[in-house]
C-alpha cells in the first residue's frame, strides 16, 4: 500500500536491530525472477486486462501491472469519473473508461480483469466476471460475508475461470522461505501461532480525506452502495462513506477484512493449511477512533483450527503502532516472520541442567542426582549443540508485482494459482468469524454442513 511508507521505514530499521544478534548468520533471499518488459512482445502474446476500481489499491495494482512484460491495460471502469482520469494518467494513453464494469466483461478484446473495488462489491464483480468467461484478480478479503464467499467459490468452480485473490504475501519470497523452514521442522512440534499488527495514526485507521468536489454529477452514488440499504446522497456523509468505507460493516469488513486477512492468508500459506477455523473467539472495541464507525479499532481473536493443530492468536490494533509480526512457536524454538525478515531463535527443548525440582531433595540425594545427570548429559568436547540462530532477509512481503505476475502467467498457461477462490474463501471465513464473534459477543463455529457461522 502506498500509505505504508513510514511504517515500512520503521520496519526496516527495527528489522536491522532484530537481525543484529545473528549478523554473521544473515542470509539474503533472491527476489522472485520477473523478466524485464520487452517492447517487442508481439500483440498475439500480450495479456490484455481491464481494471475495475482505480482507487488507493487499484491505482497501485495498475501501476505495477503495466510494468510487467507483455501485460497491457486496455480499459478501466470506476464509478467516480476522477478515477477515469487517474487511470489514463497511469497508463499514459487515452484508454477507454466507463462507469459500467460490465462493458469490460463484454469486451472480447479483454483477456482478464483486475478488480480493486470495496469489499461489498467483490462477490458481484467476481461472479459476473467468471460468468462472462473472464479470469479475475480480485482484491482481498475475497468476500464481504460468508454467504458471498460460498457463492464465489461455486461460480469459480462452475466456470473453471482463474480467480486469484490479492493477498500478495502468498507470492512473497519471505513467506515461501518460512514455509520451507516450517515444513522441514525447524521449530519441531508447532505449539502456538501468534500474529500481531498495530498502527497509530488517523490514516492508518482509515480516516482518509474524501476527494474534494465528489458529487452525484461525477460519481454514481446509488450504484456504489451495491446491496447495502440505499441512503440518499448526503453531502457530508456520502463522501466519507466513499473514502472511509472500511469503517462501516455495510461496505467493509473492518480490521478483520483489511488486516487480519493478510495475517491469516500468510499463515495458511506458510503452514500449508487450507481450511476455515473450526472456532473463533474475538474481543474488540472502538477505543481510539470514535468517529461514527461501527467496526472495532482493536480486535483480537483466538482461532481453533482443529485438534492436531496449535492454537492461533491474532491481534490487530489501530491505537498503538507495532510491526506486523508472526511468531511460530515450537519445541525447537521460535520462527519470527516480519515483512522483510525471518529470524530463527533456537531452543533445545531439553533440560540444559539438572532439574531444579531436586533442590527439594536432601543434600546427599541431590548431589548424587547432579553427578549422575552431568555424567549422562554434559556434551562431549566438540559435540556441543548449535545454539545460534540465523536470519533471512528478503524483498517486502507486501510487493504486488510477484503476485500479479503469477496471475498473468496463469491466465496464459491455464495452470492453477495458489491463492484461488477456495484459499481466498478459507482466509476470508476466518475474518468473518472474527467479526461475527465480536458482534455476537460469543465464540462462533464454522458449520461446513450448512456453510454458515453459528454461535
Ligand atoms: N492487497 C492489499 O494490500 C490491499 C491494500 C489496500 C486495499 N486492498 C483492497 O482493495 C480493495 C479496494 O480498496 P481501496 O482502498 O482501493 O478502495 P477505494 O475506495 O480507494 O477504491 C475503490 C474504487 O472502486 C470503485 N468502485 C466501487 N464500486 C464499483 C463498481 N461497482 N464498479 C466500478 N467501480 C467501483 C470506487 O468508485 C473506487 O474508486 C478493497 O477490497 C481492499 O480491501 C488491498
Amino acid at each position: 500500500m502506498k500509505n505504508d511508507l513510514s511504517r515500512r521505514e520503521f520496519l526496516q530499521r527495527t528489522a536491522g536491530a532484530t537481525g543484529a544478534f545473528a549478523a554473521s548468520h544473515r542470509i539474503f533471499l533472491q527476489p522472485e525472477h520477473i523478466p524485464l518488459p520487452l517492447e517487442s512482445t508481439p500483440p498475439s502474446e500480450r495479456v490484455r486486462f481491464g481494471i475495475i476500481g482505480i482507487g488507493m489499491q487499484g491505482s497501485g495494482l495498475l501501476t505495477n501491472a503495466i510494468q510487467l512484460p507483455g501485460v497491457e491495460c486496455v480499459a478501466a471502469a470506476d464509478l467516480w469519473d476522477g478515477r477515469h482520469e487517474l487511470a489514463q494518467e497511469i497508463v499514459g494513453s487515452k484508454i477507454p473508461t466507463t462507469r459500467r464494469y460490465k462493458e469490460l466483461l463484454d469486451n472480447k478484446e479483454i483477456d482478464c480483469i483486475v478488480a480493486a473495488v470495496p469489499d461489498h462489491w467483490h462477490k458481484q464483480v467476481v461472479v459476473d466476471a467468471v460468468n462472462a468467461g473472464k479470469d479475475i484478480y480480485c482484491e482481498k478479503p475475497m468476500s464481504h460475508s460468508a454467504a458471498d464467499g460460498v457463492a464465489m467459490v461455486a461460480a469459480a468452480k462452475k466456470t473453471g475461470r482463474i480467480v486469484q485473490i490479492g493477498s500478495q504475501r502468498v507470492s512473497s519470497v519471505i513467506c515461501a522461505k518460512a514455509k520451507e523452514l516450517l515444513a522441514n521442522g525447524i521449530i519441531g512440534t508447532i505449539t502456538l501461532v501468534e500474529g500481531t499488527y498495530g498502527r497509530n495514526d488517523p490514516t492508518g485507521a482509515w480516516e482518509y480525506p474524501p476527494p474534494p468536489g465528489l458529487s452525484p454529477s461525477n460519481f454514481d452514488w446509488d450504484t456504489w452502495q451495491g446491496e447495502a440499504t440505499k441512503r440518499p446522497w448526503d453531502p457530508d456523509m456520502s463522501p466519507k462513506y466513499f473514502a472511509r468505507w472500511r469503517c462501516w460493516k455495510e461496505y467493509g469488513t473492518g480490521l478483520a477484512g483489511d488486516l487480519l486477512v493478510h495475517l491469516v492468508s500468510g499463515m495458511n500459506f506458510m503452514l500449508g493449511w487450507n481450511d476455515p477455523p473450526r472456532r473463533a473467539l474475538a474481543l474488540g472495541n472502538i477505543l481510539r477512533f470514535k468517529d461514527g464507525r461501527n467496526m472495532p479499532d482493536v480486535h483480537a481473536t483466538l482461532f481453533d483450527y482443529g485438534e492436531d493443530r496449535p492454537p492461533v492468536y491474532l491481534r490487530l490494533n489501530l491505537g498503538c503502532d507495532t510491526p506486523e509480526t508472526y511468531r511460530f512457536q515450537g519445541s525447537h524454538g521460535i520462527l519470527e516472520v516480519t515483512e522483510f525478515n525471518i529470524t530463527y531463535f533456537p531452543q533445545s527443548g531439553v533440560d540444559e541442567g539438572p532439574s531444579y525440582y531436586t533442590y527439594g531433595f536432601p543434600r546427599e540425594m541431590r548431589e548424587a542426582y547432579f553427578k549422575k545427570w552431568h555424567e549422562e548429559h554434559d556434551p562431549k568436547p566438540g559435540k556441543e549443540p548449535v545454539t545460534e540462530g540465523y536470519n533471512f532477509h528478503g524483498a517486502s512481503w507486501d510487493e504486488e508485482k510477484p503476485h500479479l505476475w503469477k496471475y498473468f502467467q496463469a491466465v496464459k498457461s491455464r495452470q492453477p494459482v495458489v491463492e484461488d477462490a477456495v484459499f481466498g474463501n478459507n482466509a476470508a471465513l476466518a475474518c468473518h468469524m472474527a467479526n461475527e464473534s465480536y458482534f455476537r459477543k460469543a465464540a462462533v463455529t464454522w458449520d461446513a454442513a450448512t456453510s454458515t457461522i453459528k454461535s
